[in-house]
């Protein structure tokens, strides 16, 4: 895990508000996910189709990739997101796709790059967090996919937690055997499900800046729960 550096996401959140941003992109979002203590999968920044070639040799195929802009915070819904890319042909012609939707659907997105991703499988779970104008920061834990969707099948605690509120969050969820695996599917340890929790509610008590976030989803492997999208909105700078 990676060690906590506050420092480091502080001087993140500054240099966004300062550009006049409140949205952090996805790069930039991982970025402070993992110096938090979350673990994400392998990935690196293409920011030519050249790049995208000599990155995937490290990262393996298949792979992920996602478009990477301040101005797209939903990638999927302007066609940024392309799953199981299994060869450089497929690459190349993927890169200059996601390249040409994104710009087609928001013109004047700034494209910094697309992120390659080792492709995972698994459980989809999702962690968020909001800012209730009542009780202040919420996180909310949940299995992804339809079961956030069509069941709000999730859990909700005020921030701060404790590692007994983890536990119980992870005991609310009425689809709950799906985190112990079913199916032939992984199941997660518990125990790592808390730490997650956990380094989410620190990141945000200890930077109350954070207005909105989300790791969606994470996902439980064979080699752990990992997450694969982050996001954070920051708040507007009191003036
Ligand atoms: N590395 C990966 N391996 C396998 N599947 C993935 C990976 N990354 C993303 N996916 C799948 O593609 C979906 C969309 O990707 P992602 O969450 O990054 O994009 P998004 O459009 O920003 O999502 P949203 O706005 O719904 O949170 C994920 O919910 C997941 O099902
Ligand atoms: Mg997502």
């Amino acid at each position: 895990m990676t060690e906590e550096k506050p420092d480091a996401i502080s001087e993140q959140f500054t240099n966004v508000l300062k550009s006049g941003k409140t949205v952090l992109t996805l790069e930039e979002s991982r970025k402070v996910m993992e110096l938090s203590g979350v673990p994400f999968n392998k990935s690196g920044l293409a920011k030519t189709e050249e790049d995208a070639v000599e990155l995937a040799k490290k990262i393996g195929y298949p792979l992920v990739m996602k478009i990477v802009s301040p101005q797209i915070i939903h990638k999927t819904e302007v066609g940024g997101v392309k799953v199981n890319i299994g060869s450089d042909e497929e690459l190349k012609k993927a890169y200059n796709e996601i390249i040409a939707s994104a710009k087609a659907k928001v013109p004047d997105a700034e494209i910094q790059g697309i992120l390659l991703e080792e492709m995972v499988s698994g459980t989809e779970l999702i962690i968020g967090t909001t800012t209730d104008p009542q009780f202040g920061h919420m996180i909310m834990f949940g299995i992804g996919g339809i079961f956030v969707e069509v069941y709000k099948d999730v859990s909700f605690r005020l921030i701060p937690i404790s590692a007994g509120d983890a536990n119980e969050m992870l005991n609310e969820l009425q689809g709950g055997a799906l985190l112990k695996g079913v199916r032939g599917l992984p199941g997660a340890d518990p125990k790592q499900l808390v730490e997650i929790l956990m380094s989410v509610s620190k990141l945000v008590e200890d930077h109350p800046e954070i207005a909105e976030m989300d790791l969606n989803p994470l996902m439980i492997t064979k080699r752990g729960t990992i997450a694969v999208d982050a996001r954070i909105l920051l708040n507007e700078p009191t003036k």
